[in-house]
């Protein structure tokens, strides 16, 4: 399993977005494009950044019913992107429905992920709220298995839950972490924070990085900073 490091592309538009790759001429990153950008430009933003030659992973966390998650995920599976999710909270039939509509006829597909419980989510939210009787921590792990039990390919966590998850779901099942800062960052709104070196040892595959890179004075010099230490 490759390890790599994801841009998130929060811009609000397709064009903070081209000026912001264009920066990138020795490299192409692996970008994550969120709902705000997918819901602003449609399905061509995902197209212009295919044909740059990015690997693109589309955190569109789907979440209804398993008939219309495998037909919504029929027609993503035709933009070929790399990556995709859905809210492991729609139940094991949801994603195993996501999983199918998201393969192709001749057996590919991009990888398929779960987004376990949000980490806006506390504990007491969850447990006065969603009337979730368990530990935060004991419903990821949950959500986890059930995410595997599906078939997917592994889940979206805070790089502090990904060791837990691995103990409990393999090795082999992946772990998409976001909430990373250098160690001489600012936090700026992420509580659980690690480092891409910390997330490397923890055992992550893929880190998500937003703002340490995209707000940097130099962004290529900050993506090449997260690929040493995450890399290595
Ligand atoms: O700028 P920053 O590095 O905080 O960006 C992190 C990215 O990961 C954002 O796109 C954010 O929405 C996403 N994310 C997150 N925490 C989650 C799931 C997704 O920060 N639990």
């Amino acid at each position: 399993m490759g390890k790599d490091v994801i841009i998130a592309c929060d811009f609000s538009s397709a064009q903070d977005t081209f000026d912001f790759l264009d920066k990138f001429k020795d490299e192409k990153p692996f970008v994550k494009i969120g709902m705000e950008l997918y819901y602003s430009e449609g399905p061509s933003i995902v197209r212009e950044i295919k044909k740059r030659g990015h690997k693109i992973f589309l955190d569109l966390k789907l979440h209804d019913i398993p008939n219309t998650v495998k037909k919504s995920m029929k027609v993503l599976s035709k933009l070929n992107v790399d990556m995709t999710n859905v809210h492991a909270a729609g139940t094991v039939e949801m994603m195993k429905a996501a999983l199918e509509g998201l393969t192709r006829e001749d057996g590919t597909r991009p990888i398929l992920i779960a987004v376990t419980q949000l980490t806006s989510t506390s504990e007491e939210r969850m447990q006065n709220e969603l009337l979730i009787n368990a530990s935060i921590n004991d419903t990821i792990v949950k959500y986890a298995k059930n995410a595997k039990e599906a078939g997917l390919d592994g889940v979206v966590c805070s790089p502090l839950e990904a060791g837990m998850v691995k103990d409990n779901c393999g090795k082999e099942f992946m772990t998409v972490t976001p909430g990373v800062r250098f160690a001489d960052g600012d936090a700026g709104d992420q509580v659980r924070v690690t480092t891409p070196e910390t997330a490397k040892k923890i055992g992550s595959d893929y880190i998500v990085v937003g703002r340490p890179i995209t707000a940097a004075d130099d962004p290529v010099a900050a993506y090449r900073r997260c690929v040493a230490e995450f890399v290595g």
